[in-house]
């Protein structure tokens, strides 16, 4: 069985959860960031630092540990058999390849990276830690997984993620919306200072 067997509402669920690693690492970084700046609070000629307090070690070990678990869960007999009752996908092959590990890795560890690169293109436009960048604050880090991913696990997107064009436009609609309504949980419940 492969994704085109499945219906497109089906086709969208099993895209989130394959995508689950990099959805969850920056939620996860919110919880255990803050602690050890990346940047060692340096600044860079424009008088503004380099990536801003926002972006820690914490956060971006967290973040990927934390990312890699969830793809472990996910991948589990349970979280198979979930997937299996919501969807009725019955894959042979597992949905992260022969390596899932290393596919966990780059969807988590991608995440935090596109997400630092905004930063640092956020403080180069005199926009400080926390203001709001639409777009790029929506896109980055998928941009960076799907990248990494492309790099390193070729065959692995190829499969799963390039086959036709179902998944890419999942992921571009779903995305800002996951993204969007994680922060404003975040926001809510009192784990993350800005609601985007
Ligand atoms: N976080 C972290 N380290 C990371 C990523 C996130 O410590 N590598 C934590 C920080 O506490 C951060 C919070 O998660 O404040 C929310 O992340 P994000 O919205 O990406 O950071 P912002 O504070 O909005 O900073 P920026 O303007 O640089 O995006
Ligand atoms: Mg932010």
């Amino acid at each position: 069985m492969n994704l085109e067997d499945l219906s497109l509402i089906n086709t969208f669920f099993v895209v989130i959860w394959i995508m689950g690693p990099a959805y969850l690492a920056n939620a996860i970084a919110v919880l255990t960031g803050g602690k050890f700046p990346i940047d060692q609070k340096k600044t860079l000629a424009d008088g503004n630092r380099i990536l801003g307090d926002g972006k820690t070690w914490s956060g971006l070990a967290g973040g990927t540990i934390g990312g890699i678990g969830v793809g472990f869960m996910l991948n589990s007999e349970s979280g198979n058999s979930f997937l299996r009752k919501i969807t009725g996908a019955n894959f042979e092959e597992g949905l992260w390849g022969e390596t899932p590990i290393i596919v966990f890795f780059l969807l988590a560890f991608g995440a935090l990276l596109g997400d630092m690169c905004a930063s640092f293109y956020k403080r180069r436009q005199n926009l400080q830690r926390g203001e709001e960048f639409p777009i790029l604050d929506m896109f980055d880090f998928i941009f960076m997984s799907l990248f990494l991913c492309l790099l390193f696990q070729m065959s692995w997107l190829k499969t799963w993620i390039l086959d036709g064009w179902i998944p890419i436009v999942t992921i571009v609609l779903i995305t800002p919306i996951l993204h969007r309504g994680v922060n404003i949980l975040g926001y809510k419940i009192g784990i993350k200072n800005e609601p985007w």
